[in-house]
């Protein structure tokens, strides 16, 4: 049916289709126990203290938050190395995201997206009217000089996803400072850093040196992957201190909740060690469960993030779906041109266990049918998430 009077734009996007949850696939097939690895989230949090702030906050819900959320930027200010000035809040990253569209684009302006990253950037851009170019991928990695070659004049906002969901690479951060000179002087660069936290501080840029240069960057961070928080839906965002005026300008006025706020604060604080020991885990886990993959014969991408990209000699969606029926939601890759591989969120040792143990068991049976009759059944590629 269509709905008259919808902006063209609205409909020049594509609707989320997010993963299945974790009742959907109980319910759908009839299974005990499903693992959910779709989603990168955080299989520690939330964190004890987080927990108990956010409960004790419950009892403040009919009162909005601070407007000013200054003991939060002030945390993150000194995490950071830049004054509260340069922080805006927001409702998830996706919030400062949607922020970005209002701040800088206009009907017609050209935004660049490389191929195969976070395909919310698309969406964004296509419901302000930007005209969307696509780079290609460098293998796996973002190409930098791709897109430096793509800028014009008419380049309004360069989105770049570092480290990159779903191929969980790096891009060197000498390429990246010195890509902000090809730069015309009203385009920007949104660099979406929601795993930056499972990366090494040295791979990453100093952007807080960049913010102070005066560079054109708005840093995109959020709560929801290292600090255990995606239901909380806290994020934030770095930048001059114009432009964290225009950005809380264009977002609504109390656009992070009081529970979130509670419990990033207690992350950022009371929970350290815990957040930090959940975070080693992970890392150990990532390791651990890429050789395992590779063993099993799979093309494993290093990765810098709390999920592990690996391509396949099969076709993922029905990789994927095979999983599925033994329990375990992963994120097939098809949809962003990748049609063999898998992203899989690093989860506990148990998960990641029952995880290799279904693939094992699938990679046998696909195995098995190809060198049979051939005939598995071909799923569409999904959506890009
Ligand atoms: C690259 C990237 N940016 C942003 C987000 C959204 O984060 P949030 O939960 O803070 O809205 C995600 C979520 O998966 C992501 O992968």
């Amino acid at each position: 049916m269509t709905v008259k009077g919808l902006r063209p734009e609205v409909l020049s996007m594509e609707t989320y289709v997010p993963g299945k949850t974790i009742e959907e696939v109980r319910r759908e097939l009839g299974l005990e126990r499903v693992v959910k690895l779709g989603s990168n989230e955080n299989p520690y949090g939330p964190f004890p203290k987080a927990l108990e702030a956010m409960m004790k906050e419950l009892a403040e819900a009919n009162r909005y938050p601070d407007i000013a959320f200054e003991e939060i930027k002030g945390l993150l200010a000194k995490l950071h190395g830049v004054t509260q000035k340069n922080i805006a809040i927001s409702h998830g990253a996706e919030g400062m995201l949607q922020a970005m569209g209002k701040c800088f684009i206009s009907p017609g302006d050209e935004v660049l997206i490389p191929s195969a990253t976070y395909g919310l950037y698309r969406e964004i851009s296509r419901l302000m009217g930007a005209k969307v170019v696509n780079i290609p991928m460098n293998g796996y990695s973002t190409d930098m000089k791709g897109i430096a070659n793509a800028v014009t004049d008419r380049t309004k906002l360069v989105w770049i996803c570092n480290p990159n969901n779903p191929t969980g690479t790096v891009i060197d951060p000498e390429s990246l400072e010195k890509f902000f000179m090809a730069l015309p002087e009203d385009a920007w660069v949104v660099l979406d850093e929601a795993y930056a936290e499972f990366a090494s501080p040295e791979e990453l840029p100093d952007r807080a040196r960049l913010i102070s240069e005066g560079k054109n960057l708005v840093s995109v961070r959020t709560f929801s992957k290292a600090y255990g928080l995606a239901g909380a839906r806290l994020g934030y965002g770095m930048a001059r201190e114009e432009v964290v005026t225009a950005i809380d300008t264009v977002s609504e006025p109390f656009n992070a909740n009081r529970l979130g706020i509670a419990a990033g604060v207690a992350v950022l604080t009371r929970d350290r060690e815990a957040c930090e020991r959940a975070r080693a885990l992970i890392l150990t886990e990532r390791e651990r469960v890429s050789q395992h993959l590779q063993a099993m014969g799979m093309s494993v991408v290093p990765s810098r993030t709390n999920f592990i990209f690996f391509d396949t000699p099969f076709h993922a969606e029905n990789l994927a779906e095979e999983l599925l029926y033994r329990g375990v939601i992963v994120r097939p890759c098809g949809g962003w041109g990748y049609q063999g591989a898998i992203r899989v969120t690093v989860g506990t040792e148990e998960e990641n266990d029952i995880f290799l143990a279904a693939l094992k068991e699938t990679v046998e049976t696909m195995r098995e049918k190809d060198s049979g009759t051939g005939s598995h059944r071909e799923v569409e590629d999904g959506p890009v998430r």
